[in-house]
């Protein structure tokens, strides 16, 4: 069976074709800018002047025509309202046109779920990106929450102070190259609540250290201190839960030190950490396919009068259809 799954919550619009099994492809363009930060209205003229281009090279690279497909998959939510829309049309007209089902996704859901692909059984799993930062657990049939930010995600964060800093959107991989050549660590608020962690002390205080530091010491400092937050409260949740693998998944965990300490961590409890590669874990239409497939397969459809965006649609308002 295949599935074409098409992504568009936020900066990226994503087309990818999975199989139950297999990424068959996952093509997407992205949104950038060079100083400002992102324009959801902007995004969503992105994603409207891309979408045929990328759903086209997603189906051929699949070797895939639309009458081949058992259904298509969208982003129904949560994310930014216009780049939803965009995505949640061209889905509509696909499954019209071709009379093929249509599957709304929950966004952070397909995050997850594609831990399945790397066969990691149960763990705790990091769900790190730009809006979202959430550990969870699935326990009796549901995914849990244990700990979150409570302020912004940690990829909105790392954009803040980007665009405070001038290096442009998204600020992540910038941020990641310049602590490379970071060598001091400057002292930062660590705020840490139980599974619970706040950021927004921690970039109020970077942007008044701006300047009177060289920049690469303070993306170094500030990835040094808020991955440790994130080390920690995942370590504190894999122990409550007596569970013994993690997995990363989101925008964020492709980044590599971020990879590195929670290696380090689950290395140190005999534990095993699942990444899956940045194409996965970041914001992708093969990840939206993935799910989408599975829940078809569970006899799950989406009728077109209830395919209507959800912007704040949380991960456990979710039924839980498809468990990892
Ligand atoms: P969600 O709706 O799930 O929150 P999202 O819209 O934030 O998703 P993702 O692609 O999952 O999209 O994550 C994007 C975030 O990941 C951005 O904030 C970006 O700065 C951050 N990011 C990307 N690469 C890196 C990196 N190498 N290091 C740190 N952060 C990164
Ligand atoms: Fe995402």
């Amino acid at each position: 069976m295949k599935c074409l799954g098409i992504e568009t919550t936020a900066h990226t619009f994503g087309a990818g074709v999975s199989t139950e099994k297999k990424i068959l492809s996952n093509e997407l363009s992205m949104y950038k800018t060079e100083r400002g930060g992102m324009l959801p209205r902007e995004a969503a003229d992105h994603h409207y002047q891309n979408a045929w281009r990328i759903i086209n090279n997603a189906l051929k690279n699949a070797k895939t025509s639309p009458s081949e497909l058992d259904c298509i998959g969208f982003s129904q939510g949560p994310g930014m309202g216009a780049p939803l829309r965009i995505g949640a049309a061209i889905a509509r007209y696909l499954s019209l046109k071709h009379k093929k089902p249509l599957i709304g996704v929950n966004h952070c859901i397909a995050h997850l779920v594609i831990g399945k692909l790397l066969k990691a059984k149960d763990p705790v799993m990091l769900y790190v990106s730009g809006a979202n930062t959430q550990v969870i657990a699935l326990d009796e049939g549901r995914y849990r929450i244990f700990g979150e930010t409570l302020d912004n995600g940690v990829g909105n964060m790392l954009d803040a102070f980007a665009r405070s800093a001038g290096i442009g959107f998204p600020g992540g991989p910038v941020i990641e190259k310049l602590a490379l050549k970071g060598k001091k660590y400057v002292k930062l608020p660590y705020t840490v609540k139980g599974m619970d962690i706040s950021v927004g002390g921690l970039l109020t205080n970077l942007k008044q250290k701006l300047g009177k530091h060289k920049l690469e010491d303070l993306c170094h400092s500030l990835q040094e201190t808020l991955f440790s937050m994130l080390v920690e409260v995942s370590e504190r949740a894999m122990a409550h839960c007596n569970k013994k693998n993690l997995l990363l998944t989101g925008g964020v965990a492709a980044n590599k030190r971020l990879q590195e300490m929670c290696k380090k961590m689950c290395r140190a409890r005999n534990a095993r950490l699942f990444a899956p590669p940045t194409s996965l874990a970041r914001d992708n239409g093969a990840m939206i396919a993935y799910t989408a497939l599975l829940m078809h397969k569970k006899g799950h459809c989406t009728r077109i009068e209830d395919s209507q965006i959800r912007p704040r649609w949380r991960t456990d308002q979710v039924k839980t259809i498809i468990t990892i």
